[in-house]
């Protein structure tokens, strides 16, 4: 059987984040097509030298086309949600990790079918918005059964699926904290290994120091799981330097940096992740993207979405507060949004539109990607393809 091709064409500004197409990062093309065949990206260029015969046509009215977002941080498998802690911090109560423990037991307390519907809820919501690929954690079972329920759950929606056992320290175990460290390493890890890609902890006052977060790391690397850190978020702690150090594929929030964070960032390939919805969600200080960029890291931007402290899963919104709040170029962070993520989830199939590439592709009711930043708020995105079908 032939593979199904769509002529997507009459594409005002297309950005193609191959810098082949024009000598810089976001490659954008005017008056642009693409051919979809299969699954595939099959040709890309001028309108007017675009092949015929695709058993589809679709007419782009001059408007826009983005690859599609690559939300490389979230974390949907739970229940409940934490609309009072959010009313209180916005009446002035800081924003701890504690808080992550009312997840927990709403989680435990939900059936399978009940998690499995909120994660497709949460995946079909950021689809609407233009996110094709979206990574997606454990961390709010804490126990054996639990957690390895949680990565079941989300291996049925996406295969960037993340053991986030080290989230934070079990209730059971609040009195034994190496205890469940052991844990973590231990039954709960072979029970994990085999229904994950990536292991992931929280490194942070309240949660777990740098030798706790190293042990979980190794552990995970010993299985075939490659690290990525939640490192800096509240405090300037060792999270960044443990990152890079384990070669971890992402150093995620980076909010609270010292210089040898930024230089060791900088002189690596573990992408910094920058997840704008948790300063605004939690009246926090925004992570420097601009002190990042101008010393070379390779900068993602991403939801990190989850109950607690960003309950959000547009990267549109987090396009334009990273613009707006962060020292950001409108070019910048739509890169950080699409090839900042398929790097930091080590993914040379999405994130860009070129031969070969997944068509994964996002077409704004605009005349340019920085809309994005410049309407904020706005439902920009009026059609998505992924994997070469129509989603919506
Ligand atoms: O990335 N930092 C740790 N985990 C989440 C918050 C989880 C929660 O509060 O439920 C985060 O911000
Ligand atoms: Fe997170």
């Amino acid at each position: 059987m032939s593979r199904r091709s769509t002529l997507l064409t009459n594409i005002g500004s297309l950005v193609t984040n191959d810098p082949a197409v024009d000598g810089s990062p976001l490659g954008l093309l005017t008056d642009a097509a693409v051919v979809v065949e299969g699954d595939r990206v099959a040709w890309v260029g001028a309108a007017r030298s675009a092949p015929e015969g695709t058993d589809e046509a679709v007419d782009a009215g001059g408007r826009a086309v983005v690859p599609g977002f690559v939300d490389s941080h979230a974390h949907l498998v739970f229940a409940g949600d934490r609309t009072a802690e959010f009313n209180a911090r916005m009446s002035g109560r800081a924003y701890t990790a504690g808080g992550i423990r009312t997840t927990v037991a709403a989680t435990r307390a939900a059936t399978d079918a009940e998690l499995d519907a909120n994660v497709a809820r949460f995946v079909r919501e950021a689809l609407r918005q233009g996110t094709t690929v979206l990574e997606c954690k454990s961390g709010y079972g804490l126990t054996v059964e639990d957690e390895a329920r949680a990565l079941r759950v989300a291996g049925r929606h996406t295969d960037e699926v993340t053991y986030l056992g080290a989230h934070v320290v079990a209730p059971e175990y609040a009195d034994d904290p190496a205890g469940y460290v052991d844990l973590v390493t231990g039954p709960m890890l072979d029970a994990c290994a085999p229904h994950a890609r990536w292991v992931d902890v929280f490194c942070e006052r309240g949660a777990f120091d740098g030798d706790q977060a190293r042990a979980v790391l190794a552990a995970g690397a010993a299985r075939g799981l490659v690290p990525r850190v939640h490192a800096n978020q509240l405090t300037e702690g060792p999270g960044v330097q443990l990152a890079v150090e384990l070669g971890a594929a992402s150093a995620d929030h980076c909010t609270h940096l010292g210089d040898a964070d930024v230089t060791a960032l900088a002189s690596s390939d573990t992408v910094a992740t920058l997840l704008p919805g948790a300063e605004f969600s939690t009246r926090a200080v925004y992570p420097d993207a601009r002190r990042l960029l101008d010393a070379g890291a390779t900068v993602a931007l991403s939801t990190d979405c989850n109950p607690g402290s960003s309950f959000t899963t547009s990267v549109p919104f987090c396009i334009a507060v990273a613009v707006r709040e962060m020292g950001m170029t409108p070019d910048e962070a739509l890169w950080a949004a699409t090839a900042g993520g398929a790097a930091a989830l080590r993914r040379t199939d999405v994130g860009r539109v070129a031969v070969g590439a997944r068509a994964d592709l996002a077409l704004l009711d605009a005349p340019s990607h920085v809309h994005l930043a410049y309407r904020p708020g706005v439902p920009l995105v009026s059609a998505v393809w992924r994997a070469g079908v129509r989603e919506v």
